[in-house]
């Protein structure tokens, strides 16, 4: 890998980081562009009162002087406000007082596994680390890739496709400037009318102490065609999609183009026929396959779609064992949100931005951002790629 990130943080600890590697020289970064993706990720109908606290925003102590990266590790930090009110609970050194320990693992989290696994007692010293709050330093991170994608012409966007029963109309064709708007709709989704219902069907189901799951997709348009590759299974620019998204915290399906369709249609139906001209060069009158053939961007816009579970913690919590007295008990009832596709989606364009900036610096190389620009131009020459 040429990209390579690591993040640490607790929920309610006293903050996030992540330690970004890989990223070339000369880079420049807008703190204001990487707080806007954090304030994304806070938004979406259906969130809980812990994004009412927080005010997302970077802190950058490494890899970086005056705006430009320097070819260094990027130390990457969020804080959480919330520590504040934690202060004795989440304290990384031993406390006065006595704190009370969880004992009651929920349902579809990591608590039961994590209990075993790692030999604790106190269910917060696994749920801390497996919530989602840690994807606000991922999110960090995909702002720092998206801003290296733009210097070579590629973008990413989102929307949420679907949540519970609800599902949007997707135009088979998506350019950039289509999602303009998105993040003022209440669910980022495209499709006014799916939206207005998503958000009723959230409200119901928050009535009704459930939780809801749904479908986002990702988009990226400007790849050069070459990215990733057939050679070996670990090189496939789709598997490494699909790990990335499903690295997600809820992620239970990835779809890459029609995939799930795909499957049922003749093959005369599920490819994309190709096609020369003088001024377009190589193209496609479709795009079934997403932009991915045989591990590898073929130089259409690129769709990834994950498909989101209802999250588990919930307000009429689920039958569960108390791990002290073995005894029935009621599932921990922790502050929680109802919905997190909207959010899930800020999260799926970071994973997908830190994937593609991957697969650039792993075929065009370079320390310094003009050493890559170049590579990439000569390799578009070289294949007359006129896009
Ligand atoms: C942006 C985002 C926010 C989330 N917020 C919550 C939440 O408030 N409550 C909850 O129970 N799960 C939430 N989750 C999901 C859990 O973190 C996840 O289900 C849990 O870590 C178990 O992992 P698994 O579902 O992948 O098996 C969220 C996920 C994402 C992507």
């Amino acid at each position: 890998m040429a990209i390579r990130f690591v993040t640490a943080g607790e929920s309610h600890g006293p903050g996030l980081t992540a330690i970004l590697e890989g990223i070339p020289a000369g880079l420049e970064l807008r703190r204001e562009e990487i707080d806007r993706d954090l304030a994304r990720r806070q938004l979406g109908h259906g969130r809980g009162g812990r994004m009412k606290i927080e005010r997302d925003q970077v802190r950058v102590s490494a890899g970086l002087r005056h705006g430009r990266t320097l070819g260094s590790p990027l130390a990457l930090h969020v804080d959480n406000l919330d520590y504040r009110n934690w202060e004795e609970r989440m304290n990384p050194w031993p406390v006065e007082t006595a704190v009370e320990e969880v004992h009651l693992p929920r349902p579809g989290h990591a608590d039961l596994p994590g209990l075993l696994k790692y030999g604790h007692s106190d269910v917060r010293n696994v749920l801390e680390r497996a919530s989602a709050r840690e994807t606000a330093a991922r999110v960090a991170v995909g702002a720092v890739c998206r801003a290296l994608l733009r210097e070579l012409g590629v973008e990413v966007r989102s929307h949420v496709v679907q949540i519970g029963s609800v599902r949007a109309a997707v135009p088979e064709e998506l350019a950039v400037e289509d999602f303009e708007g998105v993040d003022e709709s209440p669910v980022r989704c495209l499709d006014e009318e799916a939206g207005a219902a998503m958000v009723a069907e959230i409200d119901r189901a928050r009535k009704a102490n459930e939780s809801l799951g749904g479908v986002f997709e990702v988009r990226a348009w400007g790849l050069v065609p070459g990215l990733g590759s057939h050679v070996s299974w670990d090189s496939r620019l789709d598997g490494r999609l699909a790990q990335a998204i499903m690295s997600i915290q809820a992620m239970k399906g990835v779809a890459i183009g029609d995939a799930f369709d795909v499957a049922g249609r003749v093959g005369s139906q599920a490819h994309d026929e190709i096609f020369w001209s003088q001024e377009r060069g190589y193209w496609r009158a479709t795009n079934r396959a997403g932009g991915l053939e045989g591990g590898m961007t073929n130089g259409e816009p690129l769709i990834v779609r994950g498909a989101m579970k209802p999250l588990p913690t919930l307000t009429r919590p689920l039958r569960s064992v108390d791990v002290v007295t073995k005894e029935p008990a009621q599932a921990l009832r922790e502050r929680t949100d109802s919905c997190t596709v909207p959010a899930a989606g800020v999260v799926g364009e970071a994973m997908v931005a830190v994937v593609l900036a991957d697969a650039y610096l792993e075929k065009f190389g370079g320390d310094h951002l003009d050493d890559l620009r170049g590579a990439l131009e000569a390799y578009k020459k070289r294949i007359g790629w006129r896009r």
